[in-house]
């Protein structure tokens, strides 16, 4: 089914046409923020107006009497100065919700868009040979979010985890290994991730130290780039060992990405020469200051003169933004991408902004692609200052995972002790990992938040715990409702639409119906947060409703009407949860 924005809007546009005579109206159609304005609003005829020189009240009142929504809405109101108000019938709710209920497909009656696109969505990125920390966490959960709610609009999605996996640094961490561990080097499983960091905090001071151990290094990047044997089995040791660090956090997140979706910095390294050369000859990178450089216009230094986006240095190293070009290129040449997203902290906004500006220069976009840096700000302590251990150090990743889930046992331990042990780890499971995600989805991911246990394992409020006990609430009165004997999908099947009239019905119902809506506004603006929200309202809408509404002392028909709603809320909650935000729901907690 079309969401009502998109029935509207291609009502009220067809009938702006029809009565002006003007092609491609736009009817701006919204949800009103306002009951008084009805559900929705249409925006689009002032400009309309505008554009003809004529009255716009007059005008919307002209295209009312051209509109036919009867079938859906109450009779248009024109308001203020030539708004169009719509409030939707109770019978249409009715109809809507049975067909969301009854969609086989599991779609709850949402539509795939009509435009299908290859969207490549480049998000976790680690740099291996260290162990991720909080700064990871966000574009990993941030980004899996936008992959899921791409796939389910219909799009053709691509996972690329660009990992640090070349440069400078293995140099010295492959001397270092290669001088003071080269037992590492046959029996590559007796070093972990936290040796690896120690060895390359080592190898550093060494490097500082000790001008030959430095040169060793330097000669082990260049074995490196040549491919060299033993340097490229040391490496691939360090590679190896790094995922066997980073996939069980990504498995215990929830996350889908394995070995298939790398393509780290090491795949663009043979291209890196290429590039620079198409951007030399033509004409889009010159020499400056022994540098190859890109000057995409409108970017200029504090001094007012054109900032540089340096894609070689003048000793002939490549760099980050190098392999950016190269992957970039890929990413829309060989994937075929016609969007392609990128996942990162907020720092990178300007490098970003150079990249896209320096591909356009190169004629490697076309016109209907679209790049877009998807940014993020700084996860706090409570002290308000970026998030650190006590000693100031950063804070592993996996270790704040242990500890949410840690933590979350003791409040499941504590709301609910009837619980088994097995069920016991498995709600702490759930909630400690969905308290960590949701937290940071529902927050706008724009400005920088503030990490607490305490608030995201709260039951109150715009939490995890909170959602999934709204999810575990319905479920058990509709368990209660088959343990009476009620059979939920022969009550529809005889109900055919759902009569609701109560205004906590209608409140509810119109809510549901908004789901579709509330997708596509998440994944327009890659914003996890609109559909937390939408979820949050959702499970208060049904509070109300339920405290209004008896469901299963109700008379036969309202009951088969109210537990079809409460069949809707259970699905939807747990499908945005989990589908969509991919964070497990309990039957009970
Ligand atoms: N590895 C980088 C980091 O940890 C992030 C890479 C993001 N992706 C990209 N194509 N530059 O900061």
């Amino acid at each position: 089914m079309k969401t009502i924005v998109e029935i509207l809007s291609g009502r009220v546009s067809e009938a702006m046409e029809k009565v002006t005579g003007e092609a491609d109206c736009q009817a701006l159609v919204r949800q009103s923020q306002d009951a008084r304005f009805g559900d929705y609003q249409s925006n689009g005829v002032m400009g309309l107006a505008k554009r003809l020189k004529t009255n716009p009240r007059e005008l919307a009142g002209k295209i009312v009497a051209e509109l036919d929504v009867s079938d859906m809405c109450e009779e248009p109101e024109v308001a203020g100065p030539g708004f169009i108000n719509f409030t939707l019938k109770n019978e249409f709710i009715g109809g809507r919700l049975a067909g969301m209920d009854k969609d086989a497909a599991g779609r709850l009656g949402i539509d795939s868009t009509e435009e299908a696109k290859k969207v490549v969505v480049d998000f976790s990125a680690p740099n291996i040979a260290k162990q991720m920390h909080v700064g990871h966490l966000r574009s990993t959960i941030i980004g899996d979010c936008i992959c899921r709610l791409m796939e389910f609009r219909g799009h053709e999605v691509v996972r690329q985890n660009h990992i640090g996996d070349w440069g400078t640094q293995f140099g010295m961490l492959i001397a270092y290994l290669k001088d003071e561990n080269p037992e590492v080097i046959d029996k590559p499983e007796t070093v972990e991730i936290a040796d690896l960091e120690q060895f390359y905090k080592n190898a550093k001071k060494r490097c500082d130290e000790d001008p030959a151990f430095e040169a060793k290094a330097r000669s082990e990047v260049v074995k490196l780039h040549n491919h060299a044997e033993d340097t490229l089995t040391v490496w691939k040791h360090i590679v190896d060992e790094s995922r066997k660090h980073y996939q069980p956090i990504y498995d215990m997140l929830g996350v889908d990405l394995d070995e298939s979706n790398e393509r780290g910095e090491s795949f663009y390294a043979d291209r890196l020469a290429g590039v620079v050369e198409e951007l030399k000859t033509r004409g889009v990178a010159i020499e400056s200051e022994g540098a190859v450089c890109v000057f995409p216009e409108g970017f200029k230094n504090k001094e007012g003169d054109p900032l540089p986006f340096i894609v070689q240095k003048s000793d002939g190293a490549f760099l980050y933004a190098t392999t950016d070009m190269a992957a970039l290129q890929y990413r829309l040449r060989e994937l075929g991408a016609d969007k392609v997203i990128y996942v990162t902290d907020g720092r990178q906004q300007l490098h970003f902004k150079m990249l896209f500006a320096s591909a356009r220069m190169a004629d490697w976009v076309s016109e209907d692609a679209e790049l877009m840096h998807v940014w993020f700000g700084t996860m706090l302590g409570e002290d308000g200052k970026p998030f650190k251990t006590r000693s100031g150090k950063t804070i592993k990743l996996r270790d704040l995972l242990s500890e949410a889930v840690e933590r979350a046992r003791g409040v499941v331990e504590e709301k609910n002790p009837g619980l088994n042990d097995e069920q016991k780890d498995q709600v702490a499971r759930a909630v400690g990992i969905g308290a960590v995600k949701y937290a940071d989805f529902s927050n706008n991911r724009t400005t920088d938040y503030v990490f607490s246990f305490d608030r995201m394992l709260s039951m109150d409020g715009n939490t995890a715990p909170y959602m999934q006990y709204a999810y575990a609430r319905v479920k058990s009165i509709e368990r209660k409702a088959e343990e009476k004997g009620v059979d939920i999908a022969a009550e529809v099947e005889r109900l055919g639409a759902l009569n609701v009239s109560e205004p906590a019905e209608v409140e509810l119902g119109k809510h549901i119906m908004r789901y579709g809506e509330a997708i596509a506004s998440a994944s327009a603006d890659c914003r996890p947060n609109f559909l937390t929200s939408y979820l949050y309202d959702l499970a208060q809408k049904f509070s109300s409703f339920y405290s209004a509404c008896p469901v299963l002392g109700a008379d036969e028909d309202k009951r088969a009407t109210r537990l079809v709603l409460c069949d809707l809320t259970a699905n939807v909650i747990r499908h945005g949860l989990s589908e969509l935000l991919g964070i497990d729901v309990v039957e009970q907690m």
